[in-house]
């Protein structure tokens, strides 16, 4: 039999503009790409399935093009989920040990962990992940794992994230349909987050912000663990949209425009940058300048750095975020983006390629398909291990750390 460490780990990214699947295989020990595809997406709205055959179909595409490139064929894959049906919350769970003190066991760990799940959802919403951020003996706060240690009383404090349970379903049942399995669902920004966040990053304090088509999605990060993460719905689309509104033209020609020319930050653009465009209906082409161009661009960029700002502020971390933001998503890459969220947020602004393949792979676009597979990789590896050495509590605690159990 296959061992499973063996197989390919995928990551599966299901954006709203396109489709990415990354194909991995592992060579010594360490993950290499060996497959990958990028197809426009279809049948997705808002970062939510609206047609699930025009879904199908690209998911197919992109499938079949990666297992072309890696000469295998995938069963299996992790896919990012996102939309802003999702919603997070902090929580905890505690459970008396006994009096006097005792040693904590497996039992109490796995017990504890059952205690924080217990959190009442609307029958719409299910939970996609559960992250433990720290366990508390006693009155001791800090513990990453507490097993052994004494005390008369275990708390774990998480992270919980839920999603709307028909949106996740119809994204596995586009999965399923496609000829796939589901290895797991991950929300989007803490995949991306696994691929260009630093240890040190983590336990400073910092944030991920996705810029994508439809949607901008953050995880927060402190002490080493999630903190708060969101998605919100605008993204760089309406950046797009804002060009083909005020110029009067079609939306290939304004997502030109907005590459090519396009700069958020009114001050920073070309006074005398002048070019052409095709107008809509119009006959001849049409000139207008950069600077006419950001000020169409520079309201909308601020709408989404405020949205970013305000979530930062709300989950009370506007001052403990030292290591900054780290921007990835197609959107990330607009010119002005990282010196306005600067300015705005007042935090370093960095730029979040994934230096962990070649430069291929190394672009913000690619940030969460690339920690998809990270995150599978790290998750397969825990699994094997735990399994090998039949602790299954281990396992669990070390999903929590660093994702989900
Ligand atoms: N060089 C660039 N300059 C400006 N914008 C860009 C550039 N490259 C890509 N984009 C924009 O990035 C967006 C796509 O980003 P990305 O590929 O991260 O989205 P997605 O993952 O498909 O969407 P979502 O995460 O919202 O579901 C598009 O709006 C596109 O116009
Ligand atoms: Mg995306």
């Amino acid at each position: 039999m296959e061992r499973r460490r063996d197989k390919p780990v995928v990551g599966l990214d299901i954006g709203s503009t396109k489709i990415c699947t990354l194909i991995t295989s592992d060579k010594d020990g360490e993950l290499q790409p060996v497959g990958f595809a990028k197809v426009g997406s279809k049948g997705l709205r808002m970062g939510a399935i609206v047609d699930l055959k025009e879904t199908i179909k690209a998911i197919q595409q992109s499938v079949a093009e990666a297992e072309l490139m890696a000469g295998v064929e995938i069963d299996d894959v992790f896919v990012g989920l996102g939309g802003p049906h999702i919603r997070s919350f902090n929580s905890e769970g505690a459970i008396p040990l006994a009096t006097p003190s005792r040693e904590i066991t497996r039992e109490d760990i796995r017990h504890v962990i059952e205690n924080a799940r217990a959190v009442a959802l609307a029958p719409d919403r299910e939970i996609l992940h559960i992250i433990a951020q720290e366990f508390v003996v006693d009155d001791q706060p800090g513990i990453d794992d507490p097993l052994d240690m004494v005390g008369t009383r275990l708390k774990v404090n998480v992270h919980i994230v839920t999603s709307a349970v028909t949106a996740a379903q119809n994204v596995v049942t586009a999965v399923h349909r496609s000829g796939l399995e589901v290895a797991d669902t991950v929300l989007e920004p803490i995949a991306a987050a696994e691929a260009v966040i630093s240890d040190d990053e983590r336990e400073l304090g910092c944030v991920l912000v996705d810029i994508g088509g439809a949607t901008t999605s953050l995880a927060i990060y402190h002490h080493g663990a999630v903190r708060h993460s969101g998605v919100l719905p605008v993204g760089s689309d309406h950046l797009t949209n804002d060009i083909a509104v005020g110029l009067h033209t079609r939306i290939p020609e304004a997502e030109r425009l907005k590459r090519e020319f396009g700069c958020v930050k009114a001050a920073m653009a070309g006074d005398g940058v002048t070019f052409e465009f095709s107008g809509a209906g119009a006959r001849r082409p049409q000139e207008t300048s950069q600077r006419v161009l950001s000020e169409i661009l520079q309201p909308r960029a601020e709408e989404i750095i405020h949205f970013v700002r305000d979530e930062i502020r709300n989950a009370g971390y506007e001052r403990q975020c030292g290591a900054g933001v780290v921007l990835t998503g197609g959107g990330a890459l607009q010119t002005g983006i990282p010196e306005l969220a600067e300015d705005l947020l007042r935090l370093p602004v960095r730029l979040g390629g994934s230096a962990r393949f070649d430069e291929r792979y190394d672009e913000p676009g690619f940030a969460t398909v690339v920690g998809l597979v990270a995150y599978g990789d790290r998750r397969r590896k825990s699994d094997a291990f735990h399994e090998q050495s039949g602790s299954a509590i281990k396992r669990m605690i070390g999903r929590l750390r660093s994702a989900v159990f």
